[in-house]
């Protein structure tokens, strides 16, 4: 399977996806990896890995459609069965989602439908919840809103701050998006009318 990876900063999600495919625990390759930042830290760690890299830097664009339009070009010139958003920090319009349903995941850090948008972290320990954790689901035009298809719970400690929180979180999130990743490449995980299927049992 041919993956387009979708950044727009540190990339560490992308790293797990690397180090994953190239000890063969992935059906395909990374063909490419998009930031619609410059300089940022996950582009490094593609040229490092020899993936092509891409910049569509959203702010040269007179507005979302047509940074989409060419997000969309750049993207299709690639020919990918999976695009992977792995910390893309830009809304996506229905318009550009909707071509890629069924073929565009996404990660997020909370237990999903918990805490959609930004500051899950924070949120979750202002709320005093004990359990905390990060999804990954198929991308719809509704913002963190797709089917789920897997989670990973955290166990939230008195002692914990944003910070720490956020660590380990990411560390599950290292271990979920390879395993989600590997399992779509093999044909495993499915999506049909706004639902998710694993081994075509619904999710
Ligand atoms: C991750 O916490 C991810 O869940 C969120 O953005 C962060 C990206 O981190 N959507 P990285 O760029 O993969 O290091």
């Amino acid at each position: 399977k041919r993956i387009v990876v979708l950044i727009s900063g540190s990339g560490s999600n992308l790293q797990a996806l690397i180090d994953a495919a190239e000890m063969g625990g992935i059906n395909g390759h990374i063909v490419a990896v998009i930031s619609n930042k410059p300089d940022v830290y996950g582009l490094t760690r593609a040229q490092n890995a020899k993936i092509p890299t891409e910049v569509v830097d959203h702010t040269a664009f007179d507005g979302r459609q047509a940074f989409e339009v060419e997000l969309s070009n750049v993207i299709n010139r690639y020919s990918p069965d999976l695009i992977v958003l792995a910390g893309f920090m830009r809304i996506l319009n229905s318009e550009f989602v909707q071509p890629y349903e069924g073929k565009m995941l996404n990660i997020h850090p909370s237990l999903l439908p918990k805490y959609k948008g930004l500051h899950t972290h924070r949120r979750a320990l202002e709320n005093g919840d004990t359990e905390h954790g990060v999804s990954v689901h198929f991308v719809t035009s509704e913002l963190d809103g797709g089917p789920v298809i897997a989670q990973r719970t955290v166990k939230v400690e008195k002692s914990d701050t944003e910070q720490s929180l956020q660590a380990k979180v990411q560390q599950q999130e290292h271990q979920l998006y390879p395993e989600v990743v590997a399992r779509f490449c093999n044909d495993r995980l499915e999506y049909k009318d706004g639902k998710a299927y694993m081994d075509k049992k619904p999710l």
